[in-house]
């Protein structure tokens, strides 16, 4: 792994309102509109990446070239391919690229060789009809959107994830299967996390009240601390291992898949890998402009810090991506939601948009009315597939179509005069329609990208989990912030430990609470609701 010194951690870093380069940039994207007869299109890994829906001009396209050039875009490009120390405030690399290189180093094909292992194993065994997936965040989502996006019509075996601390979770998980055949996978990068520790360990209670004698011979690992889930109890072999330079929100695309290999297939894993391998290499060698990931990042700065958009909706019109959004919340907002930049000083614009949505179109019937006409709006990301892969072409048809009709809406709107003819020509009375027509327009202008899938397959879903992290990563090269930490999520876990041994009564309660929880603490622990 090549380590290199972090050039945005270091003296010649400048704040983003200190660099002219912002300001010409800020400058050219309120002057940039969306141009609704311009067509755009960008084809990358296979997908096309259709950014007609935002603001373009030539003034902003040479400002994003200074701008980028500014950030060192290239040479942090390289270090962040080639495993350089990209993760300065943790002084690792976030070389997940690495995982899905097609012609991995050693220590990785072996890896990719285990884990196939062990699935041929199981499958020639007819073995494990039920898996029990513990994890949580980066060791839960990705494989959640794999297994359900491949896994939508059923399979041999059935998974339940358990990622939340709620009991209730964990009953459901372990409900309906066979402790006999079941496996438990527990992923973990850290392997220090509550929900799995505890959640694990209700498996392991189940497995024994089954009568298991060695219940821990059916639970395996994914982790990168081997040494932590040994202790544990988990036997050497049954440990798929991890690098600490993998993000936890990254792990996607190493052994954390053995879920989704157990449950659809090898193959799928390979595939995904592909695809977002050929998403790296677009990354790396398309020029600026056919770039994807980077003008889709360079939109999102716009629309976020010029345009003062305060959110993102991701609308997935393929069913089969309802994890999409939880996965991509993550992946967004956990890597951008900071702000303070590499220097520690604030970076002085709004940074990472949160992130929402939900399949078109269920979406279409929850929320598009405040996207339509609500008073702020949010950009859409529309994702859909051009071919199903089922065997009723009408419903793909009308998915299109909605897909496309909702884009347009926001795109072109409809202006009062419109309204007002539609209405007239429908019959109605000039005063009503004079009334009515203001409640119709639609403000337009709403930006958007539309990225087509030729269909779900494994390669095109790799390549646009990998179109995000890319983007993601030149947000925060522009922004100044780094995008592979998370202590935002770090001082709640501290404080959770602490009120969890206040309620179970092994620590007093700390008078520093404010008043809110500290009623709430000494009612729930001296009541024993909470237990
Ligand atoms: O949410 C914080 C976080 O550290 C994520 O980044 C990670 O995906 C998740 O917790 C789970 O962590 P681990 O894989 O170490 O259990």
């Amino acid at each position: 792994m090549v380590s290199t010194s972090p050039s945005s951690g270091s003296a010649e870093f400048r704040a983003l309102r200190d660099l002219p380069e912002w300001q010409a940039f800020e400058s050219a994207a309120t002057q940039s509109p969306i141009h609704v007869h311009r067509l755009r299109i960008l084809s990358a890994a296979g997908l096309d990446v259709d950014i007609s829906g935002q603001g373009s001009s030539p003034e902003l396209a040479q400002a994003t070239r200074a701008l980028l050039e500014a950030r060192r875009f290239t040479a942090m490009r390289e270090q962040l391919l080639d495993g350089g120390i990209v993760n300065i405030t943790e002084h690792r690399a976030a070389w997940h690229t690495a995982l899905r290189a097609p012609d991995p180093v050693d220590e990785i094909a072996i890896e990719r060789q285990r884990l196939t292992e062990f699935v041929r194993q199981a499958d020639s065994e007819r073995r494990w009809r039920n898996i029990v997936h513990i994890g949580i965040g980066g060791s839960d989502w990705g494989v959640r959107l794999a297994v359900n996006a491949f896994g939508y019509a059923g399979a041999w075996r059935t998974v339940h994830f358990v990622a939340n601390i709620d009991g209730h979770a964990m009953q459901g998980g372990l409900s309906g299967f066979d402790p006999h055949d079941t496996l438990i996978v527990m992923a973990s990068k850290s392997f220090t996390t509550a929900e799995t520790l505890q959640n694990g360990t209700r498996a392991l209670e189940w497995l024994q009240a089954a009568g298991i004698q060695n219940p821990y011979d059916q639970v395996v690992a994914v982790t990168a601390r081997a040494d932590v889930a040994e202790k544990w109890g988990i036997p050497k072999s049954h440990i798929f291992r991890l690098w600490d330079w993998v993000g936890g929100r990254f792990s996607l695309w190493s052994s954390v898949s053995l879920t989704t290999a157990l449950a659809v297939d090898t193959d799928v894993v390979a595939g995904m890998q592909a695809g977002a391998a050929a998403m790296d290499t677009h990354f790396a060698e398309a020029p600026l402009e056919d770039n994807a990931p980077v003008q889709m990042a360079i939109s999102g700065i716009v629309n976020r810090s010029v345009l003062g958009y305060g959110s993102l909706n991701i609308a997935p019109y393929d069913f089969r991506l309802a994890e999409l959004v939880p996965y991509l919340q993550q992946l967004e907002m956990e890597s951008l939601g900071k702000s303070v930049d590499v220097s520690g000083a604030p970076v002085g614009v709004p940074t990472g948009p949160a992130v929402w949505g939900m399949p078109g179109t269920d979406a279409q019937h929850t929320f598009f009315q405040w996207l339509h006409q609500g008073s702020d709006g949010a950009p859409v990301d529309f994702i859909v597939c051009r071919h199903a892969d089922h065997g009723w072409p009408a419903h793909h048809q009308s998915l299109l179509a909605n897909c496309l009709a909702q884009r347009e809406a926001l795109l072109k709107g409809k202006t009062y005069e419109e309204a007002l003819q539609q209405c007239l020509d429908s019959g109605m009375a000039p005063d009503q329609a004079k009334w009515l027509a203001h409640h119709k327009v639609h403000a337009g202008g709403r930006p958007s990208n539309l990225i087509v899938l030729p269909r779900l397959s494994p390669y095109a879903l790799g390549a646009l989990l990998a179109l995000y992290e890319h983007k993601i990563f030149v947000q925060g090269l522009v922004w100044g912030i780094n995008p592979f930490d998370q202590w935002g999520v770090e001082y709640g876990k501290v404080l959770a430990q602490g009120i969890a041994s206040e309620l179970a009564g092994t620590s007093p309660v700390d008078p520093n609470h404010d008043a809110s929880t500290a009623h709430w603490v000494n009612l729930l622990a001296t009541s024993k609701e909470a237990t």
